[in-house]
């Protein structure tokens, strides 16, 4: 059994939708729970767009996009003729050239998302580069603008899957993200990995910062987790969940979507999305919190 505890959850919900920024060490479960968390909370009548930042681009094949499909896909940050449409720059350029900081990407989900399942869109963006000493590449200029200007109704979630964490971001990029789910298993090393990212996600200002403690396997692992945060420091996180192993997730790889709805980590992880849709629609009604047993 693993346990939740929830602080004060309320996520900077307003009329733009939530951006939630999906971060933590490699393997600890990122790509499943985006994808999961994204046809989950599409079910449940958000319209999400899930994006995905990690130069391996697997998150379209965890969806349940086929291969064939995703093959196809072009990264919006080497998608040079978009790239330079937006941002007076192609991928590459950017000093000495004038960028459009702030570049009109509203068509960015019709041009460039593909389909998933559950009506989920996907936006491919590619890698992010290391926005270092305040300049700006074309592509981050775009990413940034990407997140920040999408528009969305009240209740809307973008949610994007990293390779790890906030470290490749600048400011402008993270500022777009309202929330972020630091993603650990319940060892010293996943967590130690999290903790930097997310102290890194509250220096760049993204308000609400929650922990999930995946792949629990026995009672007391999120409190085994807990003890190793606070002896690496500390954190105040917005709230803690604790996800099970599930041993359905190996066997329908690649696709979340093959795992049964009335498996362990199904079950939380909507619970989970039922939380986030909660904060992301301001909504007044007591939602049940998430305890899951795994
Ligand atoms: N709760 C879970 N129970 C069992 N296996 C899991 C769980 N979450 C993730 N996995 C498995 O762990 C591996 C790494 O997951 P993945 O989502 O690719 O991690 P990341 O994106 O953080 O690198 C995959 O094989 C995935 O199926
Ligand atoms: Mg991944």
């Amino acid at each position: 059994m693993c346990a939740t505890r929830a602080n004060d959850m309320t996520a900077d919900a307003d009329d733009r939708g939530v951006r939630v920024v999906v971060v933590g060490k490699g393997g600890v479960g990122k790509s499943t729970l985006t994808a999961m968390l994204a046809r989950s909370l599409a079910r449940l009548g958000a319209q999400v767009i899930a994006v995905d930042s990690d130069e391996q681009r697997n998150l379209g094949a965890t969806l349940g996009i086929d291969v064939s499909t995703m093959a196809e896909v072009v990264p919006l940050a080497s998608n040079a003729d978009y790239v330079e449409e937006k941002t007076g720059a192609r991928p590459g350029e950017g000093s000495g050239t004038m960028l459009r900081l702030n570049p009109d990407t509203s068509d960015v989900v019709d041009r460039l998302a593909v389909n998933a399942p559950d009506g989920v869109r996907l936006l491919v963006m590619g890698g992010v580069r290391r926005a270092g000493g305040g300049c700006l590449c074309p592509e981050n200029a775009l990413l940034a603008a990407t997140i920040a200007n999408m528009r969305l109704r009240r209740g809307d979630v973008v949610i994007m899957d990293t390779h790890a964490g906030v470290e490749h971001f600048g400011r402008a990029l993270a500022r777009g993200f309202d929330r972020a789910l630091v993603v650990v298993e319940p060892t010293f090393n996943s967590i130690q990995v999290a903790l930097e990212t997310a102290r890194l996600a509250r220096e760049l200002g993204i308000e609400t910062i929650d922990l999930i403690v995946n792949q629990c396997r026995k009672d007391g692992d999120v409190a085994n987790a807990l003890a190793y945060i606070e002896r690496l420091g500390g954190f105040e996180f917005s709230s803690v969940t604790g996800l099970p192993f599930d041993e359905g997730v190996r066997t329908s790889e690649p696709s979340v979507g093959d795992l049964a709805d009335d498996s362990p980590l199904a079950v939380a992880v909507r619970s989970l999305s039922r939380v986030l849709l909660h904060d992301a629609r301001g909504a007044v009604d007591a939602v049940e919190r998430v305890t899951v047993s795994g």
